[in-house]
């Protein structure tokens, strides 16, 4: 996209420039963008100067902008959970660049408009031609730039977002940040801002574990930056697995949410306990009894309800994702654990139990490994029920109002869902199938990215049609939201 030399400019026009940016809290760049785009729609006639500041004022001003937002490319924004926000991306120069791209398309749907950064090692991954035709927009690279520093350009980069977003944060970002580092664009931003910054670190799980990370992680986290990520998993060099891995797109995207506190809010005010994941009932100090649960739909779950305002409390089991933004998180690995972690965060408005919680434990697990011995055959376990975590909350003495299950079935799907309920004391059950049979993607409900569900209750089943667990959480954290506005607190 060509730049704009605001100084080649008439005097007069220059000046009405100057006024109509300060006014809407643009930089002089931004206002003639607007101002050429208007023109270029042909909304401003032709006169004399006095009467086309009138008509520029009435059709730029940010205070009347017609919704839905254009965007810097003249083409219209939708309107979503992110309309009329500003966010300058920090793209650094990591492998998961890439997924920066999918990163502005999912901010950009929620209808935020996205300004870039990439720093020169991120060149080397993405290509500013990719970036720009995604963001609409210039992308930004240099410090010294003549054409965007007449108006000191990084100044006015970190004033003119709502909230910098840095993606992929390198090491090497974190470890300028910490320090105070200034000398390339994005650092110089990243100092110059007064504005909320959000980071999600990707690197090699050793670069994370580095104790100077460690050390730039804690400090940024002190000076208020907030993280997203890094989770655990298979990195994108070959044969590397452990924590490192960038936050998805779509987790970035609840983050922005979150920290802009964006959309309604018919939770506030409202605690709500969430479980996640699997457990782990130990065998020995390193053999352990689980299941596939990811904990993707209940991480999903408890970042749909804090979107909606509430205080979420989830209890996770072990898994490879990050923690929602916005949400306190408990770490657990036993059943034990966390039946004790949700009865302590009783007494609650609401309590959602997507957790696979493992039915059975070893009676002892043993204190060390156990050892094969030839000849003796292989160990017998002896196994003891856990306890019934939903079952315990749906008849607890500080049952909160709403008391929501889930029940992944292979067979008889219908008759074991209702059958919970009533046993259970829950008010919900959400009964998904996680059989083989179930059609859903090549990885199943388990571990996979969606889900198909049918919401049982005392009034009926009402079937859901097939969707992301994102979107499965957004639409029952809406529910809930609907059901506790009758419920007497
Ligand atoms: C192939 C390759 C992959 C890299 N991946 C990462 C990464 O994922 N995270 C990271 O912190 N650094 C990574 N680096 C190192 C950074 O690119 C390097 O530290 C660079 O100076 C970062 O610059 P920036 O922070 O200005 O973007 C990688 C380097 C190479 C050559």
């Amino acid at each position: 996209m060509a730049s704009i030399t605001i100084r080649n400019l008439d005097d007069e026009v220059k000046e009405l420039l100057r006024r109509l940016a300060a006014e809407n809290n643009r930089s002089m760049e931004e206002q003639a963008r607007v101002m050429i785009r208007a023109a270029v729609d042909g909304r401003i006639g032709s006169g004399r100067i006095d009467q086309i500041e009138k008509t520029l004022r009435d059709l730029t001003s940010m205070h009347v902008a017609a919704t839905p937002v254009a965007s810097p490319a003249g083409k219209t924004l939708p309107q979503g959970t992110l309309s009329g926000r500003r966010i300058l991306l920090i793209i650094g120069g990591g492998i998961a660049a890439y997924k920066a791209l999918d990163l502005i398309r999912r901010l950009r749907e929620r209808g935020a408009a996205i300004r870039v950064v990439m720093t020169a090692a991120a060149q080397e991954f993405v290509t500013t031609l990719s970036v720009g035709a995604l963001s609409a927009d210039h992308v930004f690279t240099e410090l010294f730039d003549r054409n965007d520093e007449h108006d000191v350009g990084h100044i006015r980069l970190s004033r003119e977002a709502d909230l910098l977003v840095v993606a992929p944060a390198t090491a090497d970002l974190m470890a300028k940040l910490a320090n105070g580092h200034a000398n390339d664009l994005a650092s110089t931003v990243l100092l110059a801002t007064d504005k909320p910054v959000l980071m999600a670190p990707a690197m090699n799980p050793r670069m994370w574990a580095h104790p100077a990370t460690r050390r730039n992680r804690a400090t940024l986290g002190k000076d208020g930056v907030t993280f997203v990520g890094p989770a655990r998993g298979e990195m994108a060099e070959s044969n590397e697995a452990g924590e490192g891995r960038m936050a998805e797109p779509l987790e970035i995207a609840a983050a922005v949410e979150a920290l802009l506190d964006a959309g309604p809010k018919p939770l506030a005010g409202r605690k709500i306990i969430v479980t996640s994941g699997p457990t782990h009932e130990p065998i020995d100090p390193v053999r352990y009894i689980a299941n596939r649960s990811s904990g993707k739909q209940g991480h999903a779950i408890a970042a749909a309800l804090a979107r909606l305002g509430a205080d979420v409390r989830l209890v996770s089991g072990p898994v490879n994702i990050a923690d929602p933004a916005g949400v306190k998180t408990i770490h657990v690995e036993r059943a034990q654990e966390m039946r004790d972690a949700v009865e302590q965060l009783l007494p609650a408005d609401a309590a959602v139990f997507v957790a696979a919680v493992a039915d059975w434990r070893t009676e002892n697990s043993a204190g060390e490994k156990i050892k094969k011995v030839a000849g003796e055959g292989p160990p017998v376990l002896r196994m003891v029920e856990n306890p019934d975590i939903l079952a315990g909350v749906g008849h607890h003495s500080q049952r909160p109002g709403l008391v929501v299950g889930f029940a992944a079935e292979t067979q008889d799907l219908l008759r074991n869902a209702e059958a919970k309920l009533a046993k259970k004391g829950a008010d919900l059950i959400v009964a998904n199938d996680v059989s083989h049979e179930s059609g859903i993607g090549p990885s199943g409900v388990m571990g996979g990215d969606r889900n198909k569900v049918r919401i049982v209750s005392k009034a009926g089943v009402e079937e859901w049609p097939e969707m992301t667990k994102d979107e499965v959480a957004a639409r029952l954290a809406t529910l809930i939201a609907e059901r506790l506005k009758t419920t007497v607190v």
